[in-house]
């Protein structure tokens, strides 16, 4: 089956473009289908284009690449289309006030993960990943040698499994940094693991070892 990515601004396509080029089919979704449209045309063959609940109904895998704003709105009207499917989240708690300024939206210490799960029905399988560094690092760091790190959280093994399996496809390497309660760690602003935490680093499988390690954190 596909992977379906819903949303195809800067995190989407950089997703659904890495996916393709791992040969994974993918199917997107946006609020103007057009938009969606035209990535797939330029992904080729391997993508496609559909509503949001069609993408979701030929998937088993879904990224949500959409803000914490917009999720509260899409998750609840496609609840039923994602029981038993996994669920992988990048967003971050964040949104842009009357001025168009990008505001923290969640008190400190409330993650947008915890917020996307308690959304999500009992049998979906959640994960946060994919938006644990800047959209043009993720957009230009795949296949790189050595690999570089993308760090997820989920408190289920079948949405760990996929995660890992989806991010080594798009180019990267998987590390778990725990569960949905460690998700803020890889959320910005404020997350030590996220990369703006680390100060813009781009991390190889043995630094982010050791970056878990040296917080007490076992992967
Ligand atoms: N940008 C970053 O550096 C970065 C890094 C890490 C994590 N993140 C997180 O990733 C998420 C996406 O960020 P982004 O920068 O990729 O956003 P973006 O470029 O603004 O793209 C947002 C996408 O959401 C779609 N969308 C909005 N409302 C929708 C709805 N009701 N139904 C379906 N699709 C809808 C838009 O569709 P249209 O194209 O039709 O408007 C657009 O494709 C955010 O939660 C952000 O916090 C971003």
């Amino acid at each position: 089956m596909a992977t379906a990515i819903i949303g195809v601004g800067n995190i989407g396509s950089a997703v659904a473009r890495h996916l393709v080029a791992g040969d994974e089919l993918v199917v997107l979704a946006a609020k103007d289908q057009s938009d969606a449209e035209a990535v797939a045309r330029e992904l080729g063959p391997r993508a496609s284009a559909a509503s949001v609940g069609d993408a979701i109904a030929g998937a088993d895998a879904v990224v949500f690449a959409l803000w914490l704003d917009a999720l509260r709105d899409v998750l609840p009207r496609n609840a039923q289309g994602l029981a038993g499917k996994v669920v992988i989240d990048p967003s971050n708690p964040l949104g842009f006030d009357e001025n168009g300024q990008m505001i923290r939206t969640l008190p400190d210490g409330q993650s947008s993960g915890s917020i996307v799960a308690s959304l999500l029905p009992a049998t979906a399988h959640y994960v946060k990943a994919f938006g644990t560094v800047a959209a043009d690092s993720l957009a230009n760091s795949a296949n790189r040698e050595p690999r570089v790190v993308l760090f997820y959280a989920t408190d289920d093994d079948e949405a760990a499994a996929t995660a890992e399996r989806l991010i080594r496809v798009a180019g990267f390497d998987p590390l778990k940094v725990g569960g949905v309660a460690d998700a803020i760690r890889i959320e910005m602003p404020g997350g030590d693991l996220h990369q703006a935490g680390l100060n813009g680093a781009l991390l190889d499988i043995d630094q982010a070892r050791a970056a878990l390690a040296a917080t007490g954190a076992t992967a």
